[in-house]
């Protein structure tokens, strides 16, 4: 029989796994505390903006016309506990408040909920983002909760997709870890993940701690590529340097690579600056704090871009954003997105804002979400709108839309056509023929 998989928590990593799971020909049912959530994705709408995310829902989705009707929602424990062989935990993992730790609680309140339902045999996978050391405590409670006993087990499964590349990360992994502590579960995640092995996708298996550092150390190692080309943008501006040409240069060495290389405001989002910050608060507790001291420094440059953007604004503006009108483009915390979660973009356009300039914000997606968190930034709807009468443009998010934009008909409705570039994502020789000032990061001033 094949196994049936249940996906508890519905953001962008829990739906776009349990649609992926549909995909890949499983009867799935998807569990959200939320019941204005359940009742979108029954709609086969997503809650937030994932390219092809909410045509992989409606492919799926039961009740739904044409759909292969494999994908089911409910916000009862007692349903999932019955329907699943495979329960994967997806719920989120965010930073505590006041603190770098983690918060557990969504996580610990899943298992609460779900391990006293399961009567029969079950597999547990936890995929959110942990501490190391939770797989094994959270196996130990869903031992003692449990009815089943012995025959429930739990795995850890990382995830590694990335937002605005979900379903595509989802389907065709680069690498699937699970972390096990004996048993049945590597064959049940074997048969779980047959279409992507055998597609080439490899599986690595280990144990609970090193499947749980390996999530925390691939997001401190790209958060550290990030910092390290900021840190090398900063030397570039102080030495006359192009830091977008030192990037090129430096990824042709293979060892180095060319991806996340960009310079800019750094980096922001859901995972990375929260998870370099709960991995070292996970060090302190080890007594491996020492281990981690660099993860503060990769933290406090990439701090230090939206503080440097924020001044070279103020220098553009000549000196005191009192009366100036700045547009922004771009809110989220990256292209492809409507996420908003620690926007670089967000944190830039607010902090001018708060020092008295008038911001305009214009972004594809990301608008109701950076108005929830932002109310007071004035909004347009759209690029055009949002630089008319600007002292200063600032591009602050790397959409597609602003290096499709006519610089030459911008220039037309702003009142200084000068641009900052926040992202080094515009052609620098296309904006200054069409008349504007043009300055990036990192790169000398022409
Ligand atoms: C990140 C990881 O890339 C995923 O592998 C991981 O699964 C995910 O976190 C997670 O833990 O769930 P994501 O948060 O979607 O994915 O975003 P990234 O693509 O990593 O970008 C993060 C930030 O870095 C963005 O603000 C982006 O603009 C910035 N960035 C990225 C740079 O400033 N420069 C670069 O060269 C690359």
């Amino acid at each position: 029989m094949a196994l049936k998989i249940t996906v508890i928590g519905t953001g962008y990593l829990g739906a776009t796994h349990a649609a992926a799971m549909a995909e890949l020909g499983f009867e799935v049912m998807g569990l959200d505390i939320d019941p204005a959530k359940i009742e979108m994705l029954e709609r086969g709408e997503t809650p937030m903006f994932e390219p092809g995310l909410e045509q992989l829902l409606r492919a799926h989705v039961a009740g739904i016309e044409g759909a292969s009707g494999r994908l089911r929602f409910t916000t009862s424990w007692e349903e999932l506990a019955d329907f699943g062989d495979v329960h994967f935990l997806c719920v989120n993992t965010p930073q505590k408040h006041g603190e770098y730790a983690c918060d557990m609680s969504y996580v610990e309140s899943a298992v609460e909920s779900l391990a006293p339902l399961l009567r029969r045999p079950a597999l547990v996978v936890g995929k959110s983002t942990v501490p190391v050391g939770s797989a094994a405590r959270l196996a130990r409670r869903v031992a003692e909760l449990a009815p089943a006993g012995e025959d429930v087990e739990l795995a850890w499964n990382p995830e590694f997709l990335r937002e605005g590349f979900a379903v595509q990360d989802t389907l065709h992994p680069d690498r699937i870890v699970i972390g096990v502590d004996g048993g049945r579960a590597e064959e049940v995640l074997r048969e779980v993940y047959a279409r992507p092995v055998a597609e080439g996708s490899p599986f690595v298996v280990a144990d609970f701690p090193t499947a749980e550092l390996v999530k925390t150390s691939a997001n401190s190692f790209l958060a550290t590529k990030i910092s390290f080309i900021n840190a090398m943008a900063e030397v570039c501006e102080a030495a006359g340097g192009d830091v977008v040409k030192l990037a090129e240069a430096i990824g042709h060495d293979e060892r180095i690579g060319k991806k996340f290389l960009r310079a800019g405001i750094g980096f922001g989002g859901g995972c990375l600056p929260k998870d370099i910050r709960a991995f070292m608060a996970r060090a302190g507790e080890l007594g491996a704090d020492q281990a981690l001291t660099f993860l503060r420094e990769v933290d406090s440059i990439n701090m230090r871009r939206r503080g440097h953007m924020v001044e070279l604004t103020r220098e553009a503006v000549g000196g005191s954003f009192l009366g100036t009108r700045v547009a922004v483009l771009g809110a989220t915390f990256k292209p492809d997105s409507d996420d908003v979660r620690d926007s670089p973009a967000l944190n830039v356009a607010g902090q001018i804002h708060l020092q008295g300039a008038q911001v305009t914000v214009y972004d594809p997606k990301g608008m109701a979400n950076a108005a929830r968190v932002f109310p007071t930034l004035g909004y347009a709807d759209t690029a055009l709108e949002a630089v008319r009468g600007a002292d200063v443009v600032l591009h602050l998010t790397e959409w597609r839309e602003f290096r499709e934009l006519d610089p030459a008909a911008l220039a037309e409705v702003v009142s200084t056509p000068r641009i900052l570039d926040g992202r080094n994502a515009l052609d620098p020789d296309v904006w200054r023929k069409a008349g504007w000032t043009y300055r990036a990061l990192g790169r000398p001033q022409a």
